[in-house]
């Protein structure tokens, strides 16, 4: 039998439209060629959403892009007055479709700065929408596009080792899950501050040195603005990692950390007073740049003590003896689950043995030990039915 192309065609096409019925529709003509675009309905709708779908997704990452260039752009003359590198080589990374960063070093007081933009994931239809939906399902899950400023300290003795933030009471439990750090401290309003934030510490003596007034900086004041405050979601000042560590951390990988995170502004410059503010706030913990902590203003010039020195030697203290005490309680963690590994071990070398053994003994003797050892099972489970 010969192979033939056309009938394999057309075994392979489905027939074509009786071109024959009544049809008053749009129709195109090209030669042999005729297209009714209403035969092809629902190809047609399949055909647009999947446009629509790619033009969404171009459109989306277009727009995350430029909502993160306007961003920086208008915070880049600060930037420039604050490092000597403002941003990496190549300037602001795409990592990812919604999320960009920018690395910015050389800065008395911190050794770097990395701001990451979180935005909405614009340029995925399904995602999106999912998010909207459950941001309105779950009241406490804010949608938004998210900056983080999180300020690396150059290693000193004015910066404690402390947890404290203040956070905006519609982020708190957002914050609480991402952040196991905070699970240091007390949650606490303060009269200095709008009722819409709260105040994250471990120790009143912290909140009391911060939140006072430093030279051109006043949190309390600066974040009653209603026009700043909208923007705001936390501000915090760290010694631990974001989540629960497995072992006690060396000491030459503690770093202690400021984090501002924003709600991107539609007009990106709303939020200049606060990133002004976050670099204020980096010089008065670390007591550079002519005020710090424990030194009113009237003091004159030089540079500021910082925040540890400044507080009480009391909550030194016990600042102190909770980090010693997480050192413990990890410490005896990282033994027990050694413990516990060793025992697994004992228990698989053993059975491995015992199975060794068997394997060794002849079929009769094997089957012989299996049902000893089923019996001594029965009997076992009878004999706990009968207590019962
Ligand atoms: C930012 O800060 C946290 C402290 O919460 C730290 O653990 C983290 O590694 C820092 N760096 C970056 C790049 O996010």
């Amino acid at each position: 039998m010969s192979f033939n192309p056309l009938l394999a065609l057309s075994a392979l096409t489905p027939p074509p439209p009786d071109m024959t019925e009544e049809y008053d529709g749009l129709e195109f003509r090209w030669k042999m060629l005729t297209f009714r675009p209403a035969l092809f309905k629902i190809e047609g709708y399949f055909l647009a959403a999947v446009v629509a779908y790619i033009a969404f997704y171009f459109i989306g990452k277009q727009v995350n892009s430029s909502r993160a260039n306007k961003w920086f752009k208008s915070h880049s003359a600060l930037y420039e007055s604050q490092f000597t590198k403002p941003i990496q080589r190549g300037g602001l990374t795409q990592d990812g479709n919604s999320d960009f960063f920018v690395f910015s070093t050389g800065r008395r007081a911190i050794s770097c700065l990395h701001t990451t933009f979180t935005l909405r994931p614009r340029h995925d239809l399904f995602q999106l929408i999912y998010q909207t939906l459950w941001g309105f399902v779950e009241l406490d899950y804010k949608v938004y596009d998210e900056i983080e400023l999180n300020f690396t300290f150059k290693d000193s003795s004015s910066v404690p080792e402390c947890v404290w933030a203040i956070v905006a009471k519609d982020e708190l439990k957002n914050i609480r899950n991402k952040r196991w750090d905070l699970t240091f401290t007390k949650t606490t309003d303060n009269s200095a501050l709008p009722p819409s934030l709260t105040v994250m510490s471990e120790f009143a003596d912290i909140t009391e040195n911060l939140l006072k007034t430093h030279g051109p900086l006043a949190l309390g004041t600066l974040l009653s603005n209603p026009a700043i405050l909208a923007h705001f979601r936390s501000i915090s000042l760290t010694d631990q990692p974001r989540g629960r560590p497995y072992h006690p951390i060396p000491l030459a990988e503690r770093s202690k950390h400021l984090i501002l995170t924003l709600a991107v502004p539609s007009s990106p410059e709303e939020t200049l007073p606060l990133v002004k503010a976050a670099f204020q706030l980096v010089d008065v913990i670390a007591g550079e740049g002519g005020w710090g902590v424990g030194r009113s203003p009237a003091s004159g010039k030089g540079n500021g003590v910082g925040l540890n020195p400044s507080l009480r030697p009391e909550t030194r203290m016990k600042l102190k003896k909770v980090r010693e005490e997480l050192d413990k309680e990890l410490k005896e963690d990282l033994v027990k689950e050694k413990r516990e590994a060793q025992e697994e071990e004992k228990a698989a070398a053993k059975k491995k043995a015992e199975e060794e053994k068997l394997a060794k003994l002849s079929a009769a003797d094997q089957k012989k030990l299996m049902e000893r050892d089923r019996k001594r099972a029965m009997r076992k489970t009878q004999s706990k039915t009968k207590v019962r």
